[in-house]
């Protein structure tokens, strides 16, 4: 049977709870575009067609970032594929305990956008949300598409950088009443413990996945054996990535920040997101001349939940986490 524009079709998939779709969309032009899609969770397997995705989009996922999700928890990692196998859209959701999950990287493909396949995708993720507390990074220019599904409560602004570390700077090391160690000389249930304090709900599974890959450079500062911030720096598919630096203060957060940047090969750039609410990790991209190239605002659709921004320098990541 021919489909009509906006018709839809469901039928039940045994594998899992979501419905497959198939769909004829007819664009605002009024050009009918005979799409045939299924909403379905990501597979292991589809996680190079998301890399390729994202990075036609200029969001630069390396590869070990995406295993780390995907490691942490696949369930809420939502894909779109036609029928011809392409997958041309994507949406996660990551849980943080049973009552707060964190959405991102919502994407579909250029050349399908405007189709009512976004909403309709992020309707399906936010029935999959449930009474959970939702929340997402949101681009300024995305806001109108996520406040009806109610994600209008703001919280703090993140602002993405880039840029090549400055010698001048990190000559400078501050010393004190602490000593910086590699992650891989301690426990690392300590540093799990002070990630909790500051990301407010315990993710001993992401943070481990994440600082403790093959590929990271994590180092934790101590003040009498006590951690009091730590960082990581790991290479990413545009130079490195430093998410996060947390510190209890800004000399301590500057000594790693210099420990840190060593691993970041001359000629690299960095990638570095603050919330501009820390002056001080403000003054760290000024102090670095590093470009501001993307700002985001944090928003949740049931409660904000308050971070101390003061003690996060660089954010974990951009996605999924509360900080
Ligand atoms: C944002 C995005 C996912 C929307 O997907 P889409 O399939 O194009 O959206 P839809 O066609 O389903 O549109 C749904 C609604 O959002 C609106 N909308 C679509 N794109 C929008 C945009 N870029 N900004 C604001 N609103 C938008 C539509 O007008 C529509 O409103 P309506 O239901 O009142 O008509 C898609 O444009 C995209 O992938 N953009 C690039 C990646 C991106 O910016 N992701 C979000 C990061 S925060």
């Amino acid at each position: 049977m021919a489909l009509r524009p906006w018709t839809l079709r469901f039928q039940n998939c045994l594998l899992f709870s979501q419905k497959w779709i198939y769909r004829s969309v007819r664009s605002l032009s009024e050009h009918t575009k005979n799409i045939r899609y299924e909403i379905r969770p990501l597979k292991r397997a589809d996680l190079p067609s998301l890399h390729a995705l994202l990075a036609e989009n200029k969001w630069y996922m390396e590869m070990s970032y995406l295993e780390c999700v995907f490691n942490t928890d696949p369930s809420g990692l939502t894909v779109v594929v036609k029928d011809n196998g392409e997958l041309i859209g994507h949406s996660g959701l990551l849980a943080h305990g049973d009552t707060i999950v964190g959405g991102g990287l919502t994407i579909i493909k250029d050349g399908y956008r405007h189709l009512g396949i976004g909403k309709h995708l992020f309707q399906e993720q936010m029935k999959a949300k449930g009474d959970r507390n939702g929340f997402g990074n949101i681009l300024t220019n995305r806001i109108t598409f996520y406040a009806p599904f109610g994600l209008t409560i703001m919280s703090h602004i993140i602002h993405f950088n880039q840029g090549p570390v400055d010698p001048e700077f990190i000559a400078d090391v501050p010393e004190g009443d602490f000593e910086v160690v590699s992650a891989r000389d301690m426990k690392f249930d300590d540093v799990i413990a002070y990630d909790s304090e500051i990301h407010t709900v315990p993710r001993p599974v992401y943070i481990s996945n994440w600082a403790m890959h093959q590929l990271a450079n994590t180092y934790v500062a101590l003040k009498s054996g006590r951690v009091v911030g730590y960082g990581v720096v790991r290479p990413s598919d545009v130079g490195y990535k430093m998410h996060p630096l947390y510190a209890d203060d800004p000399k301590i957060a500057k000594a790693l920040f210099c420990r840190l940047a060593s691993h970041i090969p001359t000629g690299q750039v960095m990638n570095f997101a603050q919330p501009i609410g820390n002056e001080q990790a403000n003054a760290f991209v000024v102090g670095n001349k590093l470009t501001s190239y993307i700002s985001m605002t944090r928003v949740y659709d049931k409660w904000n939940i308050p971070v101390d921004i003061q003690r996060v320098y660089s954010v974990s990541t951009t996605e999924f986490c509360i900080i």
